[in-house]
């Protein structure tokens, strides 16, 4: 705990003592000063492109890139550095494995009811241009996942089922999603697993081996890295048949007037000049969160959680969504203000306390319409950096601000 303390001099936007309370992290984690010297260094001392030209600039990006892919392979414990591919964002990850893969009208595809708009979006439009049929797992009352029924669905699927693809957690209300078992059951009825991990990279440790998916997708810009990156890993089998979404420079071996010859992974889905800085980047945030125990970080946030969650969950008019305990719900705390404007309540936390939280829908409007709630939500999200004074301060502001109102 006290290390954690510590860490906070490492972010420039925590020095001082009018640091804010800040409480988004499953939107955008803060950024340490070691991310941002990389960034900084590469603009002022080698600004240049990697993976081609071969003068001392170009070759201390190259150099320095596959540094940064190599610690991500082993940060998420990749058989190899190859299947690790630079994207954009989750959303991006997402978009190039849906639309990489081929389709035949009548395959299946299931998500959960609260997915983020990336994991639903992908498959909804292979659904409107393709035919592909779109299921929804319902979940438990709790919002916790139904394997019963997930079962039952993939067995009534039969061979028509191609892809399940549900997030290791939720950015609704960090509820975990059991996605080794999940993927066990997927291909035993011949599916592909592709899995979320949006919520879960910078929280927990994640082992892609272990957890056995067919392609996994993240943000790195939610775990300290830059913003504007994303990764993407695949099984290597299944990336060598996934069709690139971004054909030209860099994806190819050769080409001529009437052909190519294709690069493999991870440079057929690389095409164009990079995001250099952010790549570089990445590789520094990595190192620093390589340099930590991901339990610590769950377990922290988990203990935030529970004041906030102790603090709150008797307020009139305050529901919080998902299971009621935070042990269920790791650094997500998401709560319906009854009666309330969910973004009023954080403009004014903010110039009041200066408190910064997420308010409205969380790119999961399929679960609040379905359910009438317009307003959408407050959501408080926690990181390592975030201290348990900071969320009794909360709680005490959070309060008056009740009291005055509710
Ligand atoms: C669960 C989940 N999936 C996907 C995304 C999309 O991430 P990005 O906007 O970085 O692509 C998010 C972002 O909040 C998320 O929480």
């Amino acid at each position: 705990m006290s290390d954690f303390i510590a860490r906070r001099d490492d972010f420039p936007t925590l020095r001082g003592d009018d640091a804010p309370l800040y409480f988004d992290n499953a939107c955008m984690s803060l950024k340490p000063q070691s991310v941002i010297d990389e960034i900084h260094n590469y603009y002022t001392t080698h600004p240049s492109c990697g993976g081609r030209s071969v003068h001392r600039y170009a070759n201390q990006v190259s150099q320095k890139m596959t540094i940064s892919r190599r610690r991500l392979s082993s940060f998420i414990n990749s058989p190899t550095t190859e299947q690790v591919v630079f994207t954009k964002n989750a959303t991006n990850s997402l978009n190039q494995i849906a639309k990489g893969l081929s389709w035949q009208e009548g395959d299946i595809v299931l998500t959960s009811d609260r997915e983020h708009n990336s994991n639903l979006i992908p498959w909804l439009q292979l659904e409107q241009e393709q035919g592909v049929d779109h299921r929804v797992i319902p979940s438990l009352e709790d919002n916790s996942f139904d394997m019963e029924t997930f079962e039952m669905m993939c067995a009534d699927a039969g061979s028509k089922l191609k892809v399940v693809s549900l997030p290791q957690v939720g950015n609704l209300d960090g509820v975990e999603f059991p996605v080794k078992a999940a993927a066990k059951i997927v291909h035993d009825h011949g599916g592909l697993m592709v899995v979320d991990a949006a919520q879960s990279a910078p929280h927990m440790s994640i082992d892609v081996q272990d957890m056995d998916a067919d392609f996994i997708a993240f943000s790195l810009h939610k775990m300290l890295g830059p913003s504007g990156m994303g990764t993407l890993w695949g099984k290597a089998e299944l990336l060598d048949g996934l069709r690139t979404l971004s054909a030209g420079g860099e994806t190819v071996i050769s080409s001529d007037y009437d052909g190519m010859k294709w690069a493999n992974s991870p440079h057929r889905f690389e095409g164009g000049l990079d995001n250099y800085a952010g790549i570089l980047g990445t590789g520094a945030a990595i190192e620093y969160l390589s340099g930590m125990d991901m339990n610590d970080i769950h377990e922290h946030e988990t203990k935030l959680n529970s004041i906030l969650t102790e603090g709150v969950k008797d307020l009139h008019g305050i529901s919080i969504i998902g299971p009621q305990s935070a042990s269920k719900r790791g650094g997500i705390c998401s709560m319906i203000t009854e009666g309330f404007d969910a973004h009023e309540l954080a403009i004014l936390l903010d110039e009041t306390a200066g408190i910064m939280v997420r308010s409205g829908m969380h790119c999961v409007h399929s679960w609040f319409r379905s359910r009438g709630y317009e307003d959408g939500s407050l959501r408080a999200s926690f990181y390592f950096y975030n201290t348990e004074e900071e969320v009794r301060n909360f709680v005490d502001i959070f309060g008056e601000i009740h009291s005055a109102l509710f």
